[in-house]
């Protein structure tokens, strides 16, 4: 079984991105033959500064491999290794009715806050069909915002099979339901267009400021508290062992201790959590030859598999 998934390096990881996606595909490495890439084409749709671009590749590169994604077991590529995924970006979007686009919710999203979208974000979801078709993924892990993107890759795949005969394979996307939607500071869905972000790895002063800015209501110290409406105990699960989220929720059950304390608490957690993948970072970041070697020879592989693709495609498609 194949497994594919990819994410934009356009700005730091956050524990959404870790929760959501980073997470459950270094799982899921175990399970079958991982490909994971960042996604580098995807990110100049919104940012458009070569220097931020070569940092955040760097930096999404050193936090996967800090975060525990084996290339023994995955391959960990960047994007634009393979150029070849272009190519069939180009023929899929031939395929790929204008509605179906239309209608995607990231993009509408975007629109709708005023961004004014430039080709590339519109068509953002047929380079991703290319991302997971020229692989011949079959599983695609991804948090919920993204599953409308693999529904879209299968209908095309779909239609390039029905137009071109038997050539893709149809992917399902897998999306982990109890962290698919981790919320960020204010509550929202956490997301860097929000700017309500915790970032992962941040210096100790700067993560504790993230942590205690978390909204809260206005309930006074010493009245009890309910911990099923508390975004500090949403968070708290995912980095806590249960142990601690009981005790935690007797707490804010019991009255006397008021939010800034629990806020604190929040901070230990979530820095204890973090504190391997730190270390894995650190001793990564004094060592990039080893990761630049990591991503070159996964491309290798990984183009040396969209080429054997991309020869059924044009063979299917009259370009051979
Ligand atoms: P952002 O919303 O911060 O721009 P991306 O869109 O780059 O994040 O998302 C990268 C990956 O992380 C995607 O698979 C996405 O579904 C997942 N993800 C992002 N934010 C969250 C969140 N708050 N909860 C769960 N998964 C998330
Ligand atoms: N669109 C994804 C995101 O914003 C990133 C991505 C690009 C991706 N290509 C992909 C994810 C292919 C899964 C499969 O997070």
């Amino acid at each position: 079984m194949r497994i594919l998934s990819g994410i934009q390096p356009s700005g730091r990881l956050h524990l959404g991105n870790y929760f959501g996606m980073m997470q459950p595909a270094i799982s899921l490495q175990d399970e079958g033959d991982a490909f994971y890439f960042i996604a580098d084409y995807h990110s100049l749709t919104s940012l458009q500064d070569p220097k931020a671009l070569r940092t955040h590749v760097l930096d999404l590169a050193l936090d996967f491999l800090a975060c525990g994604l084996d290339p023994a077991k995955a391959t960990f590529f960047r994007q634009s290794d393979v150029p070849e995924v272009c190519e069939l970006a180009w023929i899929l979007s031939t395929l790929t009715p204008m509605p179906m686009l239309e209608n995607c919710h990231s993009y509408k999203d975007k629109t709708a806050r005023g961004l004014t979208p430039n080709h590339g974000l519109f068509a953002y979801p047929v380079l991703m069909a290319a991302d997971i078709l020229i692989y011949d993924s079959d599983l695609v892990p991804v948090g919920q915002d993204q599953k409308q993107h693999v529904e879209v890759t299968r209908d095309i795949a779909t239609k390039f099979n029905h137009t071109f005969g038997e050539t893709l394979r149809l992917p399902k996307s897998r999306i982990k339901e109890d962290v698919a939607k981790v919320p960020g500071l204010d509550g929202e869905k956490m997301s860097k267009s929000y700017d309500n972000t915790i970032t992962i790895f941040e210096p100790e002063k700067a993560l504790r400021k993230k942590v205690m800015g978390i909204k809260t209501d206005s309930t006074p110290v010493e009245e009890p508290k309910d911990p099923d409406a508390s975004l500090i105990v949403d968070l708290f699960k995912l980095v806590a062992p249960e142990a601690d989220v009981d005790t935690l929720k007797a707490d804010f059950r019991r009255g006397g201790t008021g939010y800034g304390d629990f806020k604190k608490r929040l901070f230990e957690a979530i820095w204890l959590h973090f504190e391997p993948m730190r270390q894995r970072r650190a001793n990564l970041e004094n060592n990039l030859d080893y990761v630049h070697e990591v991503l070159r020879k996964s491309a290798d592989r990984a183009r040396s598999i969209a080429q054997t693709t991309m020869d059924r495609v044009r063979l299917a498609s009259g370009l051979r």
